[in-house]
C-alpha cells in the first residue's frame, strides 16, 4: 500500500460528513468539498467516492461527472503548496508563459505541462503547480494564485523568488508578492 492509499478518508469521516449535510440543498457537492478538504493530499481518491456512491445512492459516474467539472475538485494529490499560474489571453500576453517557464525548472514540471497536463505536484508533495483560464482579473495581469491569494502584476524575478521560498517552506517570505 502506497502512502496515498494509506491517506484514504476513512470511512467513518464520509459516514459523518453525509450525516451532517443528508437533505440539505447542495448536499453532493459540500460533501465532496468536505471528503476533499478531510484527505490529506487535497484529493478525491477513487475508493472514497465509490464509497460515497453507495453512501448517498448517487452513481459513480454522476459524481466523477461533478469532480470533472468544477476545478476546485482535484482528482490527484496536491502539494504542499499551490500556485496557480493564470493562461487567459491578457496574463499572456503580459508574460505569463514565462512565470509558467520558471516554474517549470522543477523536475518533470515541462514534460507535464507540453503533454497537455494542466497540474503538476512535485515528488515530494511540496509543491503543486496548475494553470487556469483566467481569474476574472485581467486588468491585473499577469495574476498568480499562491496558496489560495491572488498576486497581480507577477515578474519573473518574483515568481522565481517565490519558489525559492516555498521549497525551503519559508512562508513568511513566499507571500510578499505584490
Ligand atoms: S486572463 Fe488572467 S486574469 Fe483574466
Amino acid at each position: 500500500m502506497n502512502a496515498f492509499e494509506e491517506s484514504r478518508v476513512n470511512t467513518t469521516v464520509i459516514d459523518e460528513i453525509v450525516s451532517r449535510h443528508r437533505g440539505k440543498p447542495g448536499e453532493l457537492l459540500t460533501v465532496m468539498e468536505e471528503i476533499q478538504e478531510a484527505s490529506e493530499f487535497k484529493f478525491l481518491d477513487d475508493s472514497s467516492m465509490e464509497y460515497l456512491s453507495s453512501s448517498v445512492k448517487v452513481p459513480l459516474s454522476q459524481i466523477y461527472g461533478v469532480a470533472t467539472f468544477y476545478s476546485f475538485f482535484n482528482l490527484k494529490p496536491q502539494g504542499k503548496h499551490t500556485i496557480i499560474v493564470c493562461r487567459g489571453t491578457a496574463c499572456h500576453t503580459k508574460g505569463s508563459k514565462i512565470l509558467l517557464d520558471d516554474l517549470s525548472i522543477l523536475p518533470g514540471c515541462k514534460e507535464a505541462f507540453d503533454s497537455g497536463e494542466s497540474s503538476f505536484t512535485t515528488e515530494d508533495k511540496q509543491i503543486t503547480v496548475k494553470t487556469v483560464a483566467c481569474f476574472g482579473q485581467c486588468a491585473l495581469a499577469p495574476v498568480v494564485a499562491v496558496d489560495g491569494v491572488i498576486y497581480s502584476n507577477v515578474t519573473s524575478e518574483q515568481i522565481k523568488k517565490l519558489l525559492e521560498n516555498l521549497q525551503e517552506d519559508n512562508k513568511d517570505e513566499n507571500l510578499r508578492l505584490s
